[in-house]
């Protein structure tokens, strides 16, 4: 996680880097923090723990106006900037990056985590270092200073110290020696640098984590990959490997707008974005389900990539799906509805788990990582495992420019637009859209199943979008349940068949918002151990559809009720009279076939673990602890 930013060019850096920052905020918001070269030369740092508003309030206004530097020694405008997410040492502002060595020559910015920073940091103290951080990427700046005492080609002394770092790395780094030139390298986290022109036509390079705090200054960029430094000056840029051979870098046109971030008159991204589903489900419908009577088309972009696909799909006889969080849950809906509809084995694996043991992985396999950001690094590292391994795999990702993106074999966008929301929920549903599709696909490849039964999913996925509609113009009842839970102390949501993974899912969401002890459990499960916790003081939030374990989930419902638990149902289907006084409170949602129901049942979900967070006045867009792309295992 973390953001980085760098800029050289004509204008004032620290606007420009702040703005840029701005939009890596999903990444972390523990502090914000920049340097510079003044006019006299000499590095300026400012940082603040805390969101980047305590950042901009610090900073002192004329720096934020003047053109700095306009009238100085004739150097370029340079400076980096960074959001962070506290890996090594407490949020606050001495952890703060940029980090300086002891000579105040060199300021980096740093992504990431260097494993072996303790062993650096004692071998430079030993050498009279004096370190002011717990980071570890403080680590590696007094390393550059070090280095630089007997090497003034700045390019070998960032080659020479990361030779010396085990870890995973994206850092940009500035030295008072070398005013004029601005250093990016990449292992392991994500990096790009946009190439641009400002408004006279003077070239101007920005480096940053991800190309959202790009694409308003520039379409052109730069994709870093693992293994590469980039050494930016007046001019030009030069690519490098890690052993110093020059790279011809390959610069690519995105046709991105720049994006408007904007909550549309909702309080918060999270509301906006949870009312967004109908619409993020019609539009990743569009163009794949043109009419119940024809064929899926998945991949969308080209007939030779569908082509290629499709004669992929006919060798394999293994479906492995990796992801992590909500991405992990919508693969547990997907394998529910793929095994059953297609009769092909699908194993569900949370990333981080698979790529620490040596998982069976065979060509025959159809690996489909799943991932929001594409940046995740465990779910990369599960991907890059796959690969490893021989299999193909299938990127299903909300950012078509991510790394996994370009290193999967295969890509199905999911098109749930921005989400800045660190809780997903419209990215969830999109996911689980996207599964859909494939699993209707792959039964109609091999002929799985029936037309009827096919046309018959077809057809109830078209009419989703307008019951997803239905459950949220109806939000009332959620409200108030939201005001009388809102101080219950654990919440248990239990489901059974496809919608357990809802349970996950909704647990998820109103722990990661609210706080609330949460878990989600299969309702046969809770006999098992969970029900040992039940009492009058206990939330059980039970999803209830029409279908195979309806009658199942009314007995665990009931078996929550006799220990006195407060028994609350989502369900599609009227409860019988005779059993409602199982429950103390009944929502009502609009049916659909059992297998799609969660695109309906998770709605509610969302929306009670939103009024929920709001009713206890929490940072519901950005929750503690957490932040929306996971670049560090
Ligand atoms: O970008 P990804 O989908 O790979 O992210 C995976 C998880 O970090 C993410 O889903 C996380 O669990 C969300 N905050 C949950 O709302």
């Amino acid at each position: 996680m973390c953001g980085i930013v760098g800029y050289l060019g004509h204008k004032s850096p620290i606007p420009l880097i702040v703005d840029s920052l701005r939009h890596l905020e999903y990444r972390g918001y523990d502090s914000a923090g920049v340097a510079y070269l003044d006019d006299e030369n000499l590095l300026r740092i400012y940082k603040a723990s805390g969101k980047l508003i305590n950042l901009e309030n610090l900073l002192p206004p004329e720096l934020q106006l003047r053109q700095l530097g306009q009238n100085g020694n004739g150097h370029r405008h340079i400076g980096i900037g960074h959001i962070r997410w506290a890996t090594h040492g407490a949020a606050n502002d001495t952890n703060a990056h940029p980090h300086t060595g002891n000579r105040s020559e060199i300021a980096i910015v740093h992504n990431g985590i260097i494993e072996n920073f303790y062993e650096i940091r004692q071998e430079l103290q030993a050498k009279g270092h004096v370190f002011h951080s717990e980071t570890d990427t403080e680590s590696i700046v007094q390393l550059l200073e070090s280095i630089a005492e007997s090497e003034n080609d700045f390019c070998k002394v960032i080659l020479k110290a990361l030779t010396k770092l085990d870890g995973a790395y994206a850092l940009t780094a500035i030295s008072k020696k070398h005013p004029n030139r601005l250093y990016a390298a990449r292992h392991q986290a994500p990096l790009v640098i946009g190439v641009g022109q400002d408004v006279n036509g003077h070239p101007e390079y920005i480096v940053a984590s991800d190309a959202v705090a790009i694409v308003q200054h520039t379409n052109k960029l730069i994709y870093l990959k693992d293994g590469e430094i980039a050494e930016i000056s007046p001019e030009g840029l030069r690519l490098m490997n890690f052993k110093g051979e020059i790279i011809e870098p390959v610069i690519e046109t995105i046709s991105t707008d720049p994006l408007t971030i904007d909550k549309k008159g909702y309080k918060h991204f999270m509301l906006k974005e949870i009312y967004e589903q109908p619409d993020i489900v019609r539009n990743s419908l569009s163009g794949r389900l043109k009419s119940i009577h024809q064929p899926i088309w998945l991949l969308g972009d080209t007939p030779e990539a569908e082509t290629l696909f499709n004669a992929f799909l006919d060798t394999i006889d293994r479906v492995v799906i990796i992801g992590c969080g909500t991405s992990y849950n919508a693969g547990l809906v997907g394998k529910y509805f793929i095994e059953e509809l297609v009769q092909v084995p699908v194993e569900v694996e949370a990333a981080g788990e698979f790529r620490y043991r040596n998982p069976f992985i065979s060509p025959r396999d159809l690996v489909v990582t799943i991932s929001q950001s594409g940046e995740t690094a465990d779910t990369l590292a599960a991907l890059r495992l796959a690969h490893q391994k021989g299999a193909k795999v299938l990127n299903l990702t909300n950012r078509e420019d991510s790394t996994m993106a370009r290193e999967a074999d295969f890509v199905m966008p999911v098109r749930a637009g921005v989400e800045v929301s660190v809780a997903a929920t419209k990215s969830f549903t999109a996911q689980v859209t996207a599964l859909y599709l494939l699993g209707i696909a792959l039964a109609e490849k091999r002929q799985a199943a029936n037309p009827e039964q096919l046309e018959a999913l077809k057809a109830d996925l078209l009419k989703i979008p307008s019951r997803i509609e239905t459950v949220l113009h109806n939000t009332d009842a959620l409200q108030a349940m939201a005001r009388k839970y809102g101080n219950t102390r654990d919440v248990l949501f239990i489901a059974r068949g496809v919608n357990f993974p809802v349970a996950m899912e909704g647990a998820l969401k109103l722990k990661e918002i609210s706080y609330i002890h949460a878990e989600g459990y299969s309702g046969s499960e809770l006999k098992h151990g969970p029900i040992a916790m039940l009492d009058s003081s206990i939330a059980v939030v039970s999803v209830l559809t029409k279908g195979t374990v309806f009658e199942k989930m009314i007995s665990n419902c009931q078996e929550a009720k006799a220990r006195d638990a407060r028994v609350v149902a989502i369900t599609n289907t009227p409860i019988p009279p005779a059993l409602q006084n199982t429950f103390e409170d009944i929502l009502e949602i609009p049916e659909s076939l059992e297998q799609l129901s969660p695109l309906l049942t998770t709605i509610p979900l969302q929306l009670l673990a939103y009024y929920m967070a709001e009713f206890l006045g929490k940072d519901v867009d950005q929750p503690r602890n957490l932040a929306k792309s996971v670049t560090v295992e």
